[in-house]
């Protein structure tokens, strides 16, 4: 299976570990889903079946919906974390990354792929790790925040220092304008983003991190990038 190391960079606070956080759960949410929900089932019927028969059929209906109720109680949520939404990996508080890797496999046009992600820091204290792991990304997903202007504004710089660590004149890139739910706070149109879109020569696509509209297509949309290239 072939390997692709991705790179997710941007300005501080634009939703790059939410976007990350939202593409690798999701798979990992409906298989915990499922197993919890085959376990619920399961127990139902142990509990169902073991129950003695009660002195009063009355006592026996009250023990079993007690029991039901524990299990059905217990179904929306899993080590405190809600497992029924798929927006419950979108994380609301702020907590700037240094540096996290993430690993997952998928299917990418009919042709398996194994994605290793890597979400960096935006915050400007920890620009000296860029260089780093520029060197060893195959493809990059160059995040701005669409309530932000000055993020956008830093897309190029971005694209200068990747060329530059590359030494080439193009690389796998995929410019996402993230947060397009918060509409009425937008700062960066739809024309302006594709007009730097075409002059820096990326394909551009938005996201929002926090309703999951766009994440799978920007990641599958790099790789199908990191094959043509
Ligand atoms: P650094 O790690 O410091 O570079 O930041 P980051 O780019 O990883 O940003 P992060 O994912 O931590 O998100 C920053 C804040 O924006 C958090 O409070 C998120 O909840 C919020 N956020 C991220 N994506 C979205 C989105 O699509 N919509 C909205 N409304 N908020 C978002
Ligand atoms: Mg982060």
């Amino acid at each position: 299976m072939q390997t692709y190391k991705l790179v997710v960079v941007g300005g501080g606070g634009v939703g790059k570990s939410a976007i990350t956080i939202q593409f690798i759960q999701f798979r990992a949410e409906i298989i915990t889903t499922t197993i919890i929900i085959i376990i619920i089932i399961i127990g139902s019927i142990i509990i169902a079946v073991a129950t003695p028969p009660c002195v009063s059929p009355f006592g026996d209906q009250v023990v079993r919906a007690q029991n039901q109720g524990v299990a059905l109680d217990a179904a929306p949520s899993f080590l405190g974390m809600p497992i029924d939404s798929p927006r419950s990996y979108f994380v609301t508080d702020y907590d700037p990354t240094i540096e996290d890797s993430y690993t997952k496999q998928c299917n990418i046009d009919d042709v398996p792929a194994k994605l290793d992600i890597l979400d960096t820091a935006g915050q400007e204290e920890f620009s000296a790790m860029r260089e780093q792991y520029m060197r060893s990304g195959e493809g990059f997903l160059l995040v701005f925040a669409l309530n932000d202007h000055s993020s956008f504004d830093e897309i190029p710089k971005f694209q200068r220092q990747i060329l530059r660590v590359k030494d080439r004149d193009e690389f796998p890139m995929l410019m996402v304008g993230n947060k397009c739910d918060l509409k009425h706070q937008q700062q960066v149109s739809l024309e302006e983003a594709q007009n730097t879109s075409r002059n820096l020569m990326i394909p551009y696509i938005e996201c929002s991190a926090k309703l999951r509209v766009n994440v799978d297509q920007a990641f599958h949309e790099l790789v199908r990038i990191v094959r043509k290239f």
